[in-house]
C-alpha cells in the first residue's frame, strides 16, 4: 500500500475513533507548540553564542521552519513502520503549513536584514549562488505543496496525483538541506574534529542530522514498499 495512502487511512481511523479534529483548535495548538519550540531553540542559541542579533533570529526561524516541515514529512514514514506516532498524524498538514509560515518569515528576513545586503547581489556571488538556487527551488516546491494542501485542491487534482505531489516535498527538503549545509559544513567539520570553540554542536548541525534521518526513513520506506506497490 502506498505510504501516503496508509497515512490517510490512519488519519481517517483516528477521526472515526472520535478523537478531536476541531480544525481551529488544531491550528491554535500547532502555533502554540511552534512558539514553545521557538523559545527552546532560542535558548540553545543563547547558550551557544550568548549574543542575539537579527541574524540569529533569522537562523532560529529558519531552523524552526525546516524542523516543522521535516516532522510533517517524516510522520508518514514513521506511521508506516510503527504505531506510536499515529495520534499525531492528524497534525501533519497544520505542522507543514505552520512550517511554511516560518519559512516565509525566514525569506523576508533574508532579504531585508542588512547582513544580507545588497539583495539580490549578496546571493549571486560564486560562493552563494548554488545555495541560493537550491533555496529558491525548495521555496517553490514548499509553496506549491502549501497551496495544494486544502480539501478543494485535493478534490480538483485527485487523491492519486495529490499523493505524488506530496512526495515531491522530499525533493524540496533535500534542496533545503543542501541550501544550508553548504554554508554550515565547514563549521560542522571543525566541531566533529574537536577544533571548534563550542563544546555543544551548532543547532544547524542538529537540524541537518535530523534532516538526514527524514530522508533516510523515506528511502527505507521506498525500499520496504517497492516490491509491494510499484508506484510508491
Ligand atoms: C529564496 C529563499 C531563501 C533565501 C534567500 C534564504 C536565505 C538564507 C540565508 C542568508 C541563510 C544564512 C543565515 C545566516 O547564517 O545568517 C539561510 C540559512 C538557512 N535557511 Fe534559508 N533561505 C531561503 C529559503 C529557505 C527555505 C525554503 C528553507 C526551508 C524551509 C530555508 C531554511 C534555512 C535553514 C534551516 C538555514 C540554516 C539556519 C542555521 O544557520 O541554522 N531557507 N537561508
Amino acid at each position: 500500500m502506498p505510504a501516503e495512502l496508509k497515512a490517510q487511512i490512519k488519519v481517517q481511523a483516528h477521526i472515526e475513533q472520535g478523537h478531536h479534529t476541531n480544525d481551529q483548535r488544531m491550528w491554535i495548538e500547532m502555533i502554540v507548540y511552534s512558539i514553545i519550540l521557538l523559545i527552546v531553540i532560542s535558548g540553545y542559541y543563547f547558550v551557544q553564542s550568548s549574543s542575539f542579533t537579527g541574524q540569529t533570529v533569522n537562523r532560529i526561524v529558519a531552523d524552526l521552519s525546516i524542523l516543522l516541515i521535516g516532522i510533517s514529512l517524516i510522520l508518514s514514514s514513521v506511521c508506516y513502520f510503527w504505531n506510536f506516532a499515529d495520534k499525531y498524524i492528524i497534525y501533519r498538514k497544520h505542522m507543514g503549513l505552520v512550517g511554511v509560515g516560518y519559512m516565509i518569515l525566514h525569506i523576508v528576513l533574508s532579504t531585508v536584514l542588512p547582513n544580507y545586503a545588497p539583495f539580490p547581489g549578496y546571493y549571486l556571488t560564486d560562493a552563494r549562488i548554488m545555495s541560493f538556487t537550491a533555496a529558491v527551488l525548495g521555496t517553490i516546491i514548499f509553496a506549491l505543496m502549501g497551496i495544494a494542501s486544502n480539501r478543494f485542491a485535493i478534490q480538483e487534482i485527485g487523491p492519486q496525483l495529490w499523493r505524488k505531489l506530496m512526495r515531491v516535498g522530499f525533493i524540496g527538503f533535500a534542496f533545503t538541506l543542501y541550501h544550508f549545509s553548504s554554508k554550515g559544513m565547514p563549521y560542522w567539520s571543525l566541531w566533529f574534529m574537536g577544533e571548534s570553540r563550542s563544546v555543544i554542536p551548532s543547532f544547524g548541525l542538529i537540524v541537518f542530522m535530523f534532516g538526514l534521518v527524514v530522508i533516510g526513513l523515506r528511502i527505507a520506506l521506498w525500499v520496504a514498499t517497492a516490491n509491494k506497490h510499484p508506484e510508491v
